[in-house]
């Protein structure tokens, strides 16, 4: 996967289809704006949906702050809900930054046995409907303005991926 340096990344995919080990592995820490470490700060806990509204303000000041700055910033959260995806690509073209999609489409059991050997659970209804959702939204992706779209189907793809962080050319003022 080819990703400038300056994009916004949304990884997309159901609870426990492995995005926060994916963004662990291929992106520094301090890139990623994660929605369960803002849950964690302004509700009771990380699986606390509540604080749903909140975190998402709270998660698109951070974004915007980012893209203002053209840093290299990845969002990890669901994103399966296309109305807050098509608020996070209109703040980046704003900043004129392009929007990458990387899609973690696995099967739902993948995602329900991975929740149930970790500690923090997620209703399987929920899970259901993600990973549905992220199933039926695949062909309407291409309308939504990213500037690619990569789609991960199987656990084999997963850990095949490799990320190559494009930097684009340096800018250097004439000196007069
Ligand atoms: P993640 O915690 O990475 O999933 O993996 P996620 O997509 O970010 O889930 P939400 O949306 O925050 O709820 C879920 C579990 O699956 C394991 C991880 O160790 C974690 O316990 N996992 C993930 C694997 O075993 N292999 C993988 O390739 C990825
Ligand atoms: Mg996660």
């Amino acid at each position: 996967m080819e990703i400038p340096a300056t994009a916004l990344v949304l990884l997309i995919g159901a609870a426990g289809s492995g995005k926060s080990t994916f963004a662990a592995r291929h992106f520094a820490s301090g890139d990623v704006v994660s929605s369960d470490q803002l849950r964690a700060r302004i509700g009771e806990s990380e699986s606390d949906q509540r604080a749903n509204e909140d975190v998402f303000e709270r998660l698109q000041a951070l974004v915007q702050d980012r893209l203002a700055a053209g840093v290299l910033t990845i969002i990890d959260a669901t994103n399966t809900d296309w109305m807050r995806r098509t608020a996070l690509i209109g703040m980046a073209r704003h900043h004129r930054r392009p929007v990458i999609a990387i899609v973690f489409d696995l099967p739902l059991e993948i995602c329900l046995n991975r929740i149930a050997a970790r500690p923090r659970t997620v209703r399987a209804a929920v899970v259901r409907r993600q990973v549905s959702e992220v199933r039926h939204d695949r062909e309407r992706l291409d309308l939504e303005g990213f500037a690619a779209i990569y789609v991960l189907a199987s656990t084999h793809e997963v850990e095949g991926a490799s990320v190559d962080i494009k930097k684009g050319p340096v800018v250097r003022a004439l000196s007069s």
